[in-house]
């Protein structure tokens, strides 16, 4: 199956610098929940029609088709001239398709695998020459509304062109399509910007198709939150909630206790493992990779490229950002540690801070197994702590020092005391 993911509008409602399609949720575009689930379909080489801000969008393409192992093709459309034009810029790059064609829009990231499965068997069984995601909603304000007759499917009308009797209709186009490559490029062609906004209609196809006799149908989601586009900030919030929630479930499902799945923030694609116990207001983000039976927050913050073993403790007012926890390193209360590899059973007392950022250049932070960093140290990268050594409360250990095994180090700067017998 060939696929084609529309990208090239501004989305001007969203009210922004920054192009609706890379809007992040869950520290993903919103593209790229997209271009994932392609992935889990098996869809290698995704066209995608860019336009706006088409760098920034090309660029990002290039980072998620490492992320997936997939290789998009961008497609530009240089004037946004309608979804049926968009289609018609991929026809170049889609010749040698004789399949079945996708096409989605790129703001619709809550559509899922399963969901978009079911479609391809629906319109396979029927061997229609094209299939639309319909979707029924309580308010279809701004939406293609579906034209039956007798129940049978025959066209899709814009908002813009419908009359009132039209406008009262609920199901509507999610702008997800599935047509037999032949049949897309013959009615593309026969497209005409005939409607009040002058631009060439993507929807207009049903009608060309139908005319001509070809079998036409529209399914209809089950579950229609997953027909939700991405047009305002208001949409956007709703999709963050929808995919954090998912993400949350997926969690809980493999043995992740959550105190307050609502008042937790956690990004696609982390790992936590079985047991472990995330308390009420975390903010996790993506890259993160979490061990067994650890307890994390309430209040803490674990920052991207964090590894957290088996047992870690990471309490109240915590943020950790880049850095490795071994096995149960406990770091309870008000601490940062960046850019810090820290031993198994080592405690990180509270007030602890890894000063890691000189202004130019970020330094690591290394602790030791069982090391013992006193309340309110500050550790000023780059900075070594062996095992089993210490710090006294306020420390502050300067950069390039070396607290070796078994050592002790106290004051400002700190240095080495000799340890009682
Ligand atoms: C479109 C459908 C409508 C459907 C709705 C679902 C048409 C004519 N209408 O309307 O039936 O209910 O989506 O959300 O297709 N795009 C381009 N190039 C263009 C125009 C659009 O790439 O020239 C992309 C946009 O970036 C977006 C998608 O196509 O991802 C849909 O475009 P949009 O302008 O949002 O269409 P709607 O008016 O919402
Ligand atoms: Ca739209």
């Amino acid at each position: 199956m060939d696929a084609v993911l529309l990208a090239a509008g501004k989305g001007t409602r969203m009210r922004s610098g920054l192009v609706k399609v890379l809007h992040p949720i869950l520290g993903l575009p919103v593209l790229g929940h997209t271009l994932k689930t392609l992935a889990d379909l098996g869809v290698k080489r995704p066209r995608v029609v860019v336009g706006n801000q088409a760098d920034q969008v090309r660029s990002f393409l290039k980072q998620a088709s490492k992320l997936f192992g997939q290789s998009s093709i961008p497609v530009l459309q240089a004037q946004q001239k309608g979804t049926g034009h968009a289609v018609r810029m991929t026809v170049p790059s889609l010749r040698k398709s004789r399949g079945d064609v996708l096409i989605w829009p790129g703001d619709m990231p809550l559509l899922k695998t399963e969901t978009l499965k079911r479609f391809m068997a629906e319109h396979r069984q029927t061997g229609s020459s094209v299939s639309v995601l319909s979707c029924v909603v309580p308010d279809p304000h701004g939406y293609g509304r579906i034209l039956r007759a007798g129940g049978r499917f025959i066209g899709i009308r814009e908002e813009l062109d419908a009359s009132e009797a039209e406008r009262r209709i609920q199901e509507v186009n999610t702008g997800v399509y599935l047509f037999k490559a032949p049949a897309l490029f013959r009615a593309l062609r026969k497209l005409k910007p005939a409607n009040r906004k002058a631009e060439y209609y993507l929807t207009d196809t049903i009608e060309i198709l139908a005319a001509e006799g070809m079998d036409v149908q529209a399914f209809p989601l089950a579950a229609p939150q997953e027909g939700q586009g991405i047009n305002s900030r208001e949409d956007l919030a709703k999709a963050i909630q929808v995919m954090k929630n998912r993400e949350i479930q997926r969690h809980m499902a493999q043995g992740v206790t959550f105190e307050a799945p609502e008042q937790t923030f956690v990004a696609a694609g982390v790992k936590i493992g079985q047991d472990t116990v995330i308390y009420p207001w975390c903010y996790i983000e993506g890259n993160v990779k979490i061990g067994r039976g650890c307890q994390i927050g309430p209040f803490a913050k674990i920052r991207s490229g964090s590894v957290l073993g088996d047992g870690a403790v990471v309490g109240s007012f915590v943020e950790v950002n880049r850095s490795k926890l071994g096995k149960a390193v406990l770091v309870k209360h008000l601490a940062y540690l960046g850019d810090a590899v820290i031993g198994d059973g080592a405690n990180i007392g509270a007030g602890s801070i890894t000063a890691n950022y000189d202004g130019v250049h970020k330094h690591a932070t290394r602790i030791g197994k069982k090391a013992f960093i006193g309340s309110n140290t500050v550790l000023i990268a780059p900075v070594q702590i062996g095992d089993h050594a210490k710090t006294g409360a306020g420390a502050v250990v300067t950069a390039g020092s070396h607290v070796r095994r078994g050592e002790t180090a106290v004051g400002v700067p700190a240095k080495t005391v000799k340890r009682k017998k």
